[in-house]
């Protein structure tokens, strides 16, 4: 039996529409080498994880000779030196004073831990989270979930939870324009308090680049208004930076673009560049709420994660990735744009850095989700040799999230690929 069969057979996939027809054997940098001799240029790099690029020797040592030294022993139990060292970087490269920080293994644990603390330090219980938001799958981050296609068959899920119109501004839930809305969106948090809920809101909680959900990029002023509007109810703004952190956007963490500092910030993916770890940093005011026995995880912290962690965001730093990212995402947006008058299909080009979303619909002025264009293109894209990602609340918008150490060769070929399966 191939590993297909096997997958077929004994790995739980029921959950997806289909398995990519590949077999990845190993990958370097940007490129996957399929177990048939095939390559292929990575262009979502495990669901935006692989930012300093696969197989990246820094982090690869650290997390070697980590490994050689101590795999585990609960990191909450005992004290561990890379363990406190990445804490204290953290506290370092994030916003304002973000300062304590607990460890766990994924996105969806960083957010259920950021909203036990919350809600501790608050002593409020209810959330506000966006429409088209996604957050994790546990019942708790499916609960702040702004998209049913993701909750079908799971409810009845956490109550007190409300939500709020996502900022997606090619698709206005308010029906208005950006330029003459006053930000509405923003402002509509304040109704959503008054009268979705019972005024007892802990935290709103919110993607600062919305990623599953088509790869949304809120407005320049629109953290800045919902922050004023939560300061007025004094509510916690916990950033969920899963996906968008770690240069991803062409800055260290995406609310970095909108001058706003978060409460609460959680971030997984691409901290450690494929080394399971989640984490959820706080004020000190904020993280000093936990009492004893209020929280804990036992994998949480793994000091090879943590290892492979200070590694790759020391890479980060001396490589300048997140301007490079910037600079790399100019490129390719700029290109994609002279791409568009020429495809017809082609709804929104957006993004930062090189977090990319192509929405396809079926012509302009209806805006209809061309759900299967988006599906062949994707398609044409792998028959060229790119693997890409497709998401958005429809099933329509193509992503584009490369490692960002892919070279601006590699980008040539993915925007010449890009060109030809439009066309295809
Ligand atoms: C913004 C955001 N938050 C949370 C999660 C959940 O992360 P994980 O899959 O590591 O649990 C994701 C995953 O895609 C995400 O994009």
């Amino acid at each position: 039996m191939d590993t297909r069969e096997k997958y077929k057979k004994y790995v739980n996939t029921g959950f997806l529409p289909a398995v990519d027809p590949l077999v990845i054997d190993r990958a370097e940098g940007a490129t996957y080498f399929g177990n048939d001799g095939s390559t292929f240029i990575d262009c979502f790099a495990g669901i935006s994880v692989v930012n300093t690029g696969h197989a990246n020797e820094m982090v690869l040592a650290a997390a070697r000779q980590q490994m050689e030294r101590l795999v585990h022993c609960s990191s909450y139990l005992y004290h561990v030196e890379v363990v406190a060292d990445l804490a204290e970087k953290l506290a370092e490269i994030t916003p304002g004073d973000l300062q304590k920080t607990f460890f766990g293994n994924s996105g969806a644990e960083a957010i259920e831990g950021a909203v036990r603390l919350a809600k501790r330090f608050s002593e409020k219980n209810e959330a506000i989270a966006l429409t088209h938001s996604f957050h994790g799958r546990t019942y708790g981050t499916l609960s702040l979930t702004g998209n049913a296609t993701r909750k079908h068959g799971g409810g009845p899920y956490m109550p007190g939870v409300a939500f709020a119109p996502a900022p997606y501004c090619y698709r206005c839930p308010l029906g208005q324009e950006p330029d003459s809305c006053g930000m509405a969106c923003a402002r509509a948090i304040d109704d959503v308090i008054n009268f979705h809920t019972a005024d007892n809101v802990a935290f709103f909680v919110a993607e600062p680049l919305l990623g599953e959900g088509g790869i949304i990029v809120p407005p320049d002023d629109y953290f800045k208004v919902a922050k004023e509007v939560l300061d007025e109810h004094d509510v916690l703004f916990i950033a969920d930076e899963v996906q968008s952190g770690f240069c991803r956007t062409g800055k260290m963490f995406a609310i970095e673009h909108y001058g706003v500092e978060p409460d609460i910030m959680a971030m997984a993916k691409g901290i450690a560049n494929g080394f399971p770890l989640g984490a959820f940093i706080a004020r000190n005011d904020i993280a000093d709420a936990f009492q004893p026995g209020d929280h804990l995880t036992t994998f949480g912290g793994n000091p090879i994660s943590c290892a492979a962690a200070l590694a790759n965001i020391r890479f980060m730093e001396e490589a300048h990735l997140a301007e490079q990212t910037a600079a790399k995402g100019r490129r390719v947006t700029q290109a994609l744009g002279d791409i568009k008058p020429k495809n017809a299909t082609i709804g929104e080009i957006r993004g930062k850095g090189l977090m990319i979303g192509i929405e396809m619909v079926e012509d302009a002025q209806s805006k209809v989700p061309a759900v299967a264009d988006a599906k062949r293109i994707k398609a044409a894209m792998r028959d060229r040799g790119v693997v890409i990602g497709l998401g958005g609340v429809y099933g329509n918008v193509l992503r584009i999230q490369p490692p960002l150490t892919i070279s601006d060769g590699e980008l040539d070929t993915v925007l010449g690929a890009m060109r030809e399966a439009m066309q295809a």
